[in-house]
């Protein structure tokens, strides 16, 4: 082929791109010039951890809807949240982002992508989650008895205490015991299973995953230490417990592996394997933010608020009516949500106009937490503020829960929900009613939000508090 001819070929396929990018309905959309041609920026985001914070800048910027790269946007809107997340009942399919969050390579409800797969998945164990199993006896008293020996340790030890490791240990034990029921970790004492709690917990691991998302055709080549999360005594803690002979009939493996169940021995393993991963860095997380606000010295007024409300109500007093407890969790979460990045959805065929805009089919949308939280000041006046009153104000009281968005919403909203309030819920009455905590004098760790891959921790994987009895104070 002679010089020109190629030169001419480059040519028409770069006015093609150009062109493409120039007419699509996307270029419509406010946003950063160059997200109309490239999605560069973005990854580059991406792989240092600034995702987040740089779809919230733009939405500063630009306002509730914003163009990320040539086939990305982003919203903060309620009606795209309604659209996106809950239109039909569970939205728009997820895209194969969610594919990173395989177990034994094989797909859990969490990583189907199809709506109709996932409603299947769902209909094998959503009762499990509902409020009236977790509040059953045998669930309540496990998780009770794991913060009896969260506030044991706080106690005995005397110095400061890293309580992000112990809230780790505290989440983890709480999710297996609720799987595998009678069974199920103890790492907030016992050494072994303490190292199933660092394994799971302490990892490196977002450029990883996205190397393999983004090149997934390479992904079998690359080395081992390019692998995301190595979890294997997690693995065959999973398996083992799956193959349980008799598990407690209320208990999650319980109702995935019943006699005609449809799964496999494996599939069962890896949506436990699922739930145990979700289940620990985020409530982990989520409390340990929470704990952290509360010690800070300006906020012990909020602490004192909340030892009142537990100290005039018995023990007894059921978890829901006790409503500056959760005001507290819900502005922990509000301020710092454990998955505080977008959770991306394909627009369905034939395409859709969300807040106003017409996006073209397998257009990448989504909210994300962190801005949805922040954006409009009207209803979340002062946003970067830990004020847990603003969740007992009842002018606003709609507006703020419809944009509480921690537990996404709709169909493929969170399925552990209750059980992450009953063990958050649980684990601070036993606290704050006997003890009162501050942040420990050689607390240097650093909080800030450190994205992983769609949730976030605090970056420096420490927070050290000291205790004092409040008979004492
Ligand atoms: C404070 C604690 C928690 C928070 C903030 C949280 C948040 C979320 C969010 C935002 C989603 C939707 C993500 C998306 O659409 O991409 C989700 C899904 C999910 N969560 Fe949670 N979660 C928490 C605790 C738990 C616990 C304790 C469990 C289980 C033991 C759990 C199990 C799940 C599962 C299975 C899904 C997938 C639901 C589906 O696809 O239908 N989560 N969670």
């Amino acid at each position: 082929m002679k010089m020109w001819s190629i030169w001419l070929v480059g040519a028409l396929l770069a006015s093609l791109y150009l062109y493409r990018r120039t007419t699509s309905p996307l270029t419509k959309i406010p946003g950063p010039w160059y997200t109309k041609f490239t999605g560069l920026c973005l990854k580059y985001h991406e792989f240092t951890a600034g995702r987040r914070l740089f779809i919230h800048q733009l939405h500063k910027k630009y306002g509730p809807v914003v163009r990320l790269s040539p086939d990305e946007v982003s919203f903060t809107s309620l009606e795209a949240i309604r659209e996106i997340y809950a239109s039909g009942g569970s939205g728009y399919d997820k895209t194969e982002y969610y594919d990173l969050f395989r177990q034994y390579g094989i797909k859990t409800m969490f990583s189907t992508l199809d709506k109709q797969a996932h409603s299947h998945r769902k209909r094998e164990l959503a009762d499990r989650y509902a409020m009236t199993n977790i509040l059953r006896e045998p669930h309540v008293s496990a998780i009770k008895e794991r913060a009896q020996v969260f506030v044991q340790k706080c106690h005995e030890f005397k110095g400061s205490i890293d309580v992000y490791s112990l809230l780790h240990c505290y989440a983890l034990d709480g999710v297996t015991n609720f799987m595998f029921s009678p069974g199920g970790l103890r790492s907030l004492d016992n050494a072994r299973d303490f190292d199933m709690m660092e394994e799971l917990t302490y990892h490196q691991s977002l450029q990883k995953n996205l190397l393999h998302y983004y090149l997934p055709t390479c992904a079998s080549y690359f080395p081992s230490w390019l692998i995301p999360r190595p979890s294997p005594m997690t693995n065959v803690y999973a398996i083992k417990m799956a193959a349980q002979k008799t598990p407690d009939e209320y208990s999650l493996v319980a109702r995935l592996a019943k006699k005609g169940s449809p799964l496999s021995h494996m599939e069962v393993a890896a949506e436990c394997k699922d739930h145990l991963a979700a289940g620990i860095d985020t409530t982990g997380d989520g409390l340990c933010f929470l704990m952290w606000e509360l010690s800070k010295p300006e906020h012990s007024q909020i602490q004192d608020r909340l030892y009142e409300e537990l100290r005039l109500t018995s023990t007894d007093t059921p978890l829901d009516n006790l409503p500056y407890l959760e005001a507290v969790i819900k502005e922990a979460l509000r301020c710092t949500p454990p998955i505080p990045m977008s959770f991306p959805r394909y627009v369905p065929s034939g395409g859709r106009t969300i807040a106003g805009y017409f996006m073209p089919e397998s257009t990448i949308v989504s909210c994300q937490p962190y801005t949805v939280h922040r954006f409009d000041e009207e209803v979340f006046p002062e946003p970067d503020r830990f004020n847990p009153d603003r969740w007992l104000e009842e002018k606003g009281a709609n507006d703020r829960n419809r944009l509480f968005f921690a537990f996404g919403t709709g169909g493929r909203g969170c399925t552990g929900r209750n059980l992450a309030m009953v063990e958050m819920k649980v684990l601070l009455r036993e606290v704050y009613s006997h003890l009162q905590s501050s942040l420990a004098p050689d607390m240097a760790a650093c909080m800030d939000l450190d994205d992983q891959i769609i949730s976030a921790r605090p970056k420096d994987q420490m927070c050290k508090l000291v205790f004092e009895s409040r008979s004492r104070v």
